[in-house]
């Protein structure tokens, strides 16, 4: 497959094998991530790779309860659904085996270019996921979470008392079939030309 057709063709899984992902894999995939742009090239962003199943369901069941579940409003997926879309799910990781956190430097808050940072990290490694038949899933209250007094404890055991988590990728086997292509709403690209 194309980069352009790995990219048309990756979707957001949130059912998952339990079966672990390969060591090798997942540090392909966290060197992806720290090959992702930065501003000014400041490569701000750690990022911690969790291959540890019961860390992964302790830390996801804070992440689904870090805020109102409706908070986005609308219905996110039928075939994978979401946190918002079915309250049974208990973990806002789906139960994956593996897990990779972005995080910045606490410092960078509030400069312009550190959530992008983040998620350029986290799209970078979603791409290389699917490209190595890993399927993946990017998801958001990374500040939040680990807002919650019994995550800071994690961060200081990581060395990373002075970094801010901001978003996590979801990364295992999938359980079921893959998802079709989805569909792009119309007269989102503009061409100009002379
Ligand atoms: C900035 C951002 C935040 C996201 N946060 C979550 C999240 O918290 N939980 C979740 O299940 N999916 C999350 N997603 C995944 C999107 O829901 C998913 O990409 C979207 O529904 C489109 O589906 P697709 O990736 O299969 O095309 C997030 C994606 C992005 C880009």
């Amino acid at each position: 497959m194309t980069l352009l057709e790995q990219i048309r063709t990756r979707r957001a899984i949130r059912k998952y094998l339990p079966t672990r992902v390969e060591k090798e894999k997942l540090l392909m995939i966290q060197e992806a991530g720290l090959f992702a742009p930065s501003g000014s090239g400041l490569q701000g962003p750690k990022i911690v790779m969790i291959d540890d199943p019961e860390l992964i369901q302790r830390i996801g069941i804070v992440n689904a309860n870090a805020q109102p579940r409706s908070a986005g409003g609308g219905h996110v997926s039928t075939d994978q659904p979401s946190i918002v879309d079915d309250m049974s799910i208990k973990s806002g990781f789906y139960h994956c085996p593996a897990l990779a956190i972005v995080t910045i430097p606490k410092s960078w808050k509030g400069l312009v270019n550190c959530i992008g940072d983040a998620f350029c990290c986290a799209e970078n490694m979603i791409l290389e996921a699917y490209d190595l038949g890993v399927s993946s899933c990017i998801v958001g209250r990374g500040e939040d979470t680990f807002a919650d007094p019994s995550m800071q404890s994690l961060l200081k055991e990581w060395g990373l008392e002075d970094y801010l988590p901001i978003v996590f990728v979801c990364l295992g086997y999938i359980n079921g079939k893959y998802p079709p292509i989805k569909p792009r709403k119309e007269g989102r690209a503009i061409y100009i030309e002379k």
